[in-house]
This record gives C-alpha cells, structure tokens and sequence, in this order.
C-alpha cells in the first residue's frame, strides 16, 4: 500500500494529511504556530516557526499511522498565499515574513500602478496592484528597508520557503506564483516587462512547475529525521485556494465552489485566462496544469456572523450559533425589508475598498433580533453573489456549486446559499480542505494518478445536495437587487466615516 501526503503551511499553523492509493484521508494532524502583528496593519511570521510546525505535523500524522512513513510515495505542498520569505545569498531569512493579510503597502501599489500601468497590470498578471500581493512587499522593503534589501538574494512564498528546506530546490507551482503580481498569467512564466518595470531581478525568484510536477525529492537527512524514505518525491503542490478547490473536485468548467469560512471565496475553475478586465475578480492560475481560476473574496463573511454572536456575548455569555441561527429562521426570507452589508473589515470582491464598513439597512421598530441575525446572514451570501455575478456576466459556465468550509455544515447557510445563488448546492461527503488536494496533486506527480481528474475521481465524493426553492429564489432576487445599490449609495459616508 502506497501513501501520500499533503502539507497546509496555513496562517495559524501547519496540518499534514495522509492520503491513501485511493484518495482518501486516512490521518491528519497540526501543529500550530504564532501570528505577530508589531504594528497596526502589520502581519510577519517567523519562517523558524512554519519549519518546526511542518516537520511536527508532518511527524505527528505519520505517527498517527504508524509504519506509513515507509510507503510514502510523494509529499504536496501548499499554504497561505502572497507572503513574501526574503533569503540572502547564503539562504538565511533576512526579516520577518510578510504576510497575506498585512496593509503595509499601499504606497507600493501606487507605485507599482504608476511603473506599469493600471490596465497592463491587469491584462498581463491578470489583477490589480492589492496590498496583500508579493510584489508590493519588495518593493515597500525597498523604500523602508533598504539594509534588508541590500541582501536579499531570493524572495520565496511561505511554502516554498519550506520546499528549499526540504529538498535543496528554489521552486514553486503557478498558482501560488500568480500571487505575486509578477507571473505573466498567459505564458505560466515571470513577466520581464513587469519585472523591468519594477526593477526586480528574475534570478530573486524560484522557477515555475504546474501543479502535479516533481520539484525536487527530500534530503536525506532531512528524510531521516521524519521518518520518510530519501528522495521522497516533493510536488509543486498550489496555493491554499487552488489546493483546496482540487480537494473539492473543483478541476473542471462549471464546477464552481463556495465557501465561507471567517472569509468567503467563491473560486471558479476556467480552461482560459478569462480575466475580469475591471480586476475585481482575482485572476490566478490553477494547480491543475494549464487551466486558471477565477476567485471572489469576501473578507468578512462567517466573520460577520461570529462578530455579531461575540457582540451580544457581552450581555448573553452563553450564546450560541445555534441559538441565533433559530432565531434568524423564525423571521421571513429577506428578514422583512431589513438588509446588511458585511463590510466590517473593508472589501475585496467587489469593491476593492479597505475603507468600505458594515450597515444594517432599513431598521424599524418591528425588527428583532432575529431580523437582525437573519440579514447579517443574507447579507453574507448577497457579498458573495456579487461575485458569481461577475462570474456570470464574464461567461463563467457555473453549473453546480459546492459547498465547503464552515458554511457547508448548517443546513440554513446551505439553503440560504442555494436560495440566493439560485443554483442547486452540493456538500462533500468529506472536506478536508487545502492538504487533501496538496496530497492529491503529489499521487498524480508519483504516478499514483494518470492526472488531477482521475485523482479527484477517485478521491473526492460528493455526498448531499440543496436545490434552490423557486419561490425563495425569486425574493431574494429583488433583495438582492436592492442590496446592490447599498455600497454605491453609502460609499462616500463609509470614508468620510474612517478616522473619525
Ligand atoms: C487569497 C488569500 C488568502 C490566503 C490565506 O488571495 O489572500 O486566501 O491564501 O489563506
């Protein structure tokens, strides 16, 4: 029996899968790690720290199976997006890593928007400059670190940071890569035009496998130390969404997946770069070879929820989801001309504004909690049509959706989901999220799986579905409809708001 495994190098922390011939999990474990945030807008790890929780959950799941270690065919990658691991010429970490989620740069996104140009920038990376993106930390090191900067002699993503540590080898998939701004999304390659515009040199960056492709195999000692046979194969692997999407059986046109966890993603896959020329869609590559994805993000979505549960957790300590959960159902769809526009941390898809806030909308003496509860809800899963919509309107072929993450375990967000989308939703008989697809992508690289579709064939089931209530559809179509006139019309108060 032959093993496979799959590595999250996650924001929290690491989990390791153990997949078996068959696809299926058979393990997992994590290992967690700290998140330091030294200044407002800040986000750094210590990459010390991502390689002691790699090589623990990595040994914690092999222990979890024991004598597996020994028919591991193949480890895949994958983790957090975006985050930029600066190395010197002797490969030793520089500064802390920067993260996805840090808002240092927005200086260096102007700048990278000025040096290439806004509509450039889109049709060649396929997204505008955002502050999360790689590229606008090399250039914020640059401008504010320029000792650092004068040693780096390589800029790695979080899991290819780990990759080097494991095998020796500067690589990396194209999906993570096109979180960088600056892969060329057509030619699957670094941009030189963007890179000279930027004055990066191409030799800082690791080169570009697809996603099932082998990177390199486990040093010796290394393979030592977890109790893993020399040279074990390690595959290019993908960033945590595209990991993920392969994970869910995300891997072909019309299969389409939504999840909401603190955040809301809904992640299409194409079989061309269709990008959204208005950049409010995020435009990657796939993990699968060849093909793309399009990715709506909501910043704030089961977040939203969770904030409104610990808010009145101030004066009802016990509170529950479940107990909240009821309370919205016992109110009608549409929550009775009350609405809610999720926008408590800024936006991404589809306003592209860190200064957007959250409103209810519409609030009369009649509403209760319920109201209030069920259109915080609603008001999720209209952010999120906002993104199919786009998805629509630039001929995306959505013909099933699945659900996934937090989202996919409450019977009220899944037909809350299928209402809204208008589109039937379908569960998995088991998720377990961005590490499965990595181990997947590895069977394919070890030969386990002529390709990703026959891994997710064999791999990936899906177990339920929710189809739409026409009635309900249509209500919350005229909800919707009204919900998206909400930011245009309040976007000028929501910045006069901040700093205030
Ligand atoms: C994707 C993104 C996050 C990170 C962290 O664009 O920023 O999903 O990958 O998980």
């Amino acid at each position: 029996m032959s093993y496979l495994l799959g590595l999250d190098l996650g924001t929290s922390g690491a989990r390791a899968v153990l997949v078996d011939a068959g696809g299926r999990v058979r393990a997992t474990a994590t290992a967690e790690y700290p998140l330091s945030q030294p200044r407002p807008l800040w986000s750094e790890q210590d990459p010390a720290d991502w390689w002691r929780g790699a090589r623990e959950a990595l040994r914690a799941v092999l222990a979890r199976n024991g004598g597996s270690g020994a028919a591991v065919a193949a480890l895949g990658l994958t983790g957090q997006m975006h985050g930029a691991t600066f190395l010197d010429a002797a490969d030793r970490v520089i500064r802390p890593a920067i993260l996805w989620n840090d808002q240092r740069t927005a200086a260096a996104c102007a700048e990278i928007t000025r040096r290439v140009g806004a509509e450039r920038l889109v049709a060649i990376t396929g997204n505008p400059a955002l502050t999360g993106f790689q590229a606008p930390k090399i250039l914020w090191l640059r401008a504010e670190e320029p000792a650092n900067y004068a040693r780096v002699a390589r800029v790695l993503l979080p899991k290819d940071y780990i990759r080097l540590l494991l095998t020796g080898e500067a690589a990396t998939d194209a999906s993570d890569a096109a979180g960088t701004l600056l892969l060329d999304l057509r030619a699957r390659d670094y941009s030189q035009e963007v890179l000279d515009a930027l004055e990066i040199p191409r030799a800082w960056l690791p080169r570009v496998h697809e996603g099932p492709e082998v990177t390199g195999g486990l040093r010796p000692d290394i393979a030592a130390d977890l109790g893993l046979p020399a040279g074990v194969p390690v595959v290019a692997g993908g960033g945590d969404n595209a990991a993920a999407a392969v994970g869910s059986g995300v891997v072909r046109a019309g299969v389409v997946s939504s999840s909401i966890g603190t955040s809301g993603v809904i992640f299409a896959h194409s079989d061309t770069p269709a990008l959204d020329p208005q950049g409010r869609l995020h435009g990657f590559c796939h993990a699968v070879p060849g093909a793309y994805h399009l990715m709506a993000v909501v910043l704030s979505a089961g977040g939203a929820f969770q904030w409104l549960r610990d808010t009145l957790r101030a004066i009802a300590p016990d509170l529950r989801y479940e107990r909240l959960v009821a309370l919205a159902a016992a109110t009608p769809p549409g929550a009775e001309g009350l609405l809610f526009a999720p926008y408590l941390t800024g936006e991404r898809t589809p306003h592209l504004d860190p200064l957007a806030r959250g409103a209810w909308v519409g609030l009369t003496s009649r509403h209760s909690l319920g109201h209030m509860a069920r259109a915080v809800m609603e008001g999720v899963v209209f952010a999120m049509r906002d993104g199919l919509e786009i998805m629509r309107a630039l001929g995306t072929p959505i013909t099933e959706i699945r659900a996934t993450g937090g989202g996919a375990k409450s019977a009220f967000w899944l037909r809350l989901q299928a209402d809204v989308y208008g589109v039937a939703v379908h569960t998995l008989a088991a998720e377990e999220g961005p590490a499965h697809g990595a181990a997947l992508l590895a069977g394919v690289g070890a030969g386990l799986f002529a390709d990703v579709a026959e891994a997710v064939h064999r791999g990936v089931r899906v177990a339920g579905v929710t189809e739409p209530d026409p009635e309900r559809a249509r209500r919350y179509s005229e909800c919707y409809a009204v919900y998206a006139g909400i930011y245009p019309a309040l976007r000028e108060t929501m910045h006069r708001l901040t700093g205030s």
